[in-house]
């Protein structure tokens, strides 16, 4: 298992782009899968999570060839051939290995197909919430059984249907469900709606307005109409906020630090960190460069401040959702009291990312108090380097390699391979800012 060990900078000085983005990514390779020829995918993001998409798009018949890639890791550059919305069965289990958004994307496509399959994953991802997607996908017409030893957890077992068009209002404010759904209603014959409770991230109602399928969105609902075909298009994937979010904190923490993130994804749906930061002090200016796969990219400038605390505003959290690890090390950081409510999801993540946030934070010596539905953060005492465990979670050992930038003394972040589920290559840019350099 490895581990790795952090020690405090003095300063930060850097300009980088971080790997493709995760969300769009899964979804370029389901509806490049789909559509009626090749498409070309670039930027890719070769990680473990992503791979488990395009392997499980080629069980269900999708060819791809790889024109690029990292190696050790998955392509970067890549050539799908869709399939017509014509899938074929999987000879085996489909692995979605860590991956939430595999999983429930996934099971709205096959909860459309002809055929029966069984959808599994590792431990953690057996462990999350499948009831969220198995109801609105039941409602229209397939079977879907949870087999795991959790009641409503997988490994699921579907058996897909004719589906019939439905009228959804989600429960729970996920682009996860929503997409399921969305991804379902193609194979209708009719009109499918998903009414969200609050902004959610939009990148498959992006993507399917990118490879010409007609959808509608009325505020909060959103329309995908069935009986089309994905147009076969090429498709540029930009950087990962999330992953870019890692060394966003790292630098608007610390005072004169300076960074530039290049060709990262600038979604509104995504940004709420930023606008949370801006709060705290920090001196950030992004720039939209380009929207032209349909996804507004650009660049964003830190210049290192003192913080202060703040609080996150209810319907910030959707959209900031896979950032709180990383902003509660900023809170600690941070003078004065920072709130993070509203937030009861952060349990059903990687990890129940609301107690190991708090007991890394609390062993590094911050005050925290735990709610059901987030924490509050006491800011501004030092923190102090300590051993840490990631809890197989790779936005935990992520946070927790900054908090010991920051940190007194040295940090050590064991089990950290989850890290390759969202960030090959954060090891080596870690080392490279260690060492006062841009990373390659
Ligand atoms: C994602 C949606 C979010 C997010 C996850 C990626 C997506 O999950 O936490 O990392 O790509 O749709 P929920 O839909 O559960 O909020």
């Amino acid at each position: 298992m490895s581990s790795i060990k952090v020690k405090p900078i003095k300063d930060l000085w850097a300009e980088f782009e971080v790997p493709g983005d995760k969300s769009i990514s899964h979804r370029a390779a389901i509806l490049a899968g789909l559509s009626n020829g090749p498409c070309q995918i670039d930027n890719y993001l070769p990680s473990e999570d992503c791979l488990c998409t395009l392997n499980a798009m080629s069980s269900l018949g999708v060819d791809y060839e790889v024109l690029e890639a990292m190696e050790g890791y998955g392509p970067t550059s890549l050539i799908i051939q869709g399939k017509k919305m014509e899938l074929t069965a999987p000879d085996d289990e489909v692995d979605c290995g860590n991956s939430g958004t595999g999983m429930r994307l996934l099971a709205g496509l096959l909860a459309a197909q002809p055929f029966e399959s069984v959808l599994t994953g590792d431990a953690s991802l057996c462990s999350r919430p499948m009831g969220r997607i198995i109801t609105p996908l039941e409602q229209m017409g397939a079977s879907i059984k949870p087999m795991g030893d959790k009641p409503g957890c997988a490994p699921l077992k579907i058996t897909g249907n004719k589906l019939n068009e439905i009228t959804y209002q989600m429960p729970v404010a996920s682009a996860q469900v929503k997409s399921a759904i969305l991804l379902a209603g193609l194979f209708t014959e009719g009109k499918t709606t998903v009414v969200q409770p609050n902004v959610t991230r939009d990148h498959t109602e992006r993507m399917l307005a990118y490879f010409q399928i007609r959808s509608v969105r009325d505020g909060d609902h959103i329309s995908v109409y069935g009986g089309q075909v994905p147009e076969s298009r090429d498709f540029r994937i930009p950087g990962d906020i999330s992953s870019a979010a890692f060394w966003i904190v790292a630098a608007a923490a610390l005072p004169g630090a300076h960074l530039l993130i290049k060709n990262v994804g600038l979604n509104p749906t995504r940004t709420a960190l930023l606008d949370v930061l801006i709060r705290m002090g920090a001196q950030i200016k992004d720039v939209v460069l380009s929207e032209e796969y349909g996804e507004p990219y650009g660049n964003i400038e830190i210049t290192g401040q003192s913080l202060h605390g703040t609080e996150i505003k209810p319907e910030e959290v959707p959209n900031l959702i896979d950032e709180v690890p990383v902003l509660a090390v900023a809170g600690a950081l941070a003078q004065g009291k920072m709130i993070i409510r509203n937030a009861k999801e952060l349990r059903v993540k990687e990890s129940d990312r609301i107690s190991t946030v708090a007991d890394n934070l609390r062993a590094m010596g911050a005050e925290v108090d735990e709610f059901e539905d987030g924490m509050e953060i006491h800011g501004g005492k030092p923190l102090h380097g300590e051993t840490l465990d990631s809890y197989g979670d790779h936005r935990i050992a992520m946070a927790f390699a900054i908090a010991g930038l920051h940190a007194q003394g040295e940090t050590v972040i064991t089990n950290t391979d989850c890290i390759n589920t969202s960030y090959p290559g954060f090891i080596n840019h870690l080392a490279a800012i260690k060492a006062g350099k841009s990373p390659k």
